[in-house]
């Protein structure tokens, strides 16, 4: 263990964090999207909770791909992390990291500017909100095919365990009903049709 490099250490816990909270993020997003939690956590909460979840994944995804320009065995360059394809060691499965990192960058910043494009705002939120739920599957088969002990018997564990609550979570989200909108819903005014 100790002739590990420390570099390799950090990516592949970088890596499985950002899985794990990347996770989170899809797991409250369903929570604040039904009524599975009944009264145990206000709406806000959930809210607070996803976007805190969602910046904390960003971070962790970030040291995980800085980690990776000064570790030596695999030197990667700047634009091997950030143009899918480009890497010099496994190709295909670190370019399904990259893409799910490009994901979350519109769907973090449209989350981040939403209130200021008023209409036009919501549209695209629910548009980028889509994406991210492909965010999930695709960093998941990166983890799976790029880490070098996803198959281990803790990883697998987790892996399991994780994917159980989402996939629960999401055939839940058939079922339980979205909560009541927060706002009283405006009727149209009756024109006043001249008999
Ligand atoms: C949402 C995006 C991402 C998530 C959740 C993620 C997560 C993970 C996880 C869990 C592992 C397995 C760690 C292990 O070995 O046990 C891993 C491995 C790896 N990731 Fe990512 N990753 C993401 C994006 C990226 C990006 C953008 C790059 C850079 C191009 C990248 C490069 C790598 C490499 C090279 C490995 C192999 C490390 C090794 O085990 O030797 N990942 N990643």
């Amino acid at each position: 263990m100790s002739n590990l490099p420390w570099t390799w250490l950090a990516i592949r816990a970088s890596g499985l964090t950002a899985w794990g909270l990347l996770s989170a993020v899809v797991i409250w997003g369903i929570l604040l999207r039904t009524r599975l939690l009944g009264r145990v956590a206000s709406p806000m909460r959930l809210l607070d909770m996803h976007r805190w979840l969602g910046v904390t994944a960003l971070f962790f995804l970030l040291i995980h791909m800085i980690m990776l320009i000064f570790d030596k065995s695999v030197a990667f360059t700047i634009g091997q992390i950030l143009i899918p394809g480009t890497a010099p060691w496994k190709a295909f499965d670190v370019a399904l990291g990259t893409i799910a990192f490009w994901i979350l960058i519109p769907v973090t910043i449209i989350g981040r500017i939403r209130p200021r494009l008023g209409k036009r705002g919501n549209a695209w939120f629910k548009r980028s909100h889509y994406l991210a739920y492909a965010a999930w599957p695709i960093a998941t088969a990166h983890y799976v095919l790029a880490g070098t002990d996803a198959l281990a018997t803790w990883s697998l564990a987790f892996l399991i365990a994780i994917s159980a609550i989402i996939i629960f979570a999401l055939i839940a989200r058939g079922f339980v009903p979205a909560p009541a909108p927060t706002r009283p819903i405006r009727e149209k005014p009756t024109q006043n049709v001249p008999a």
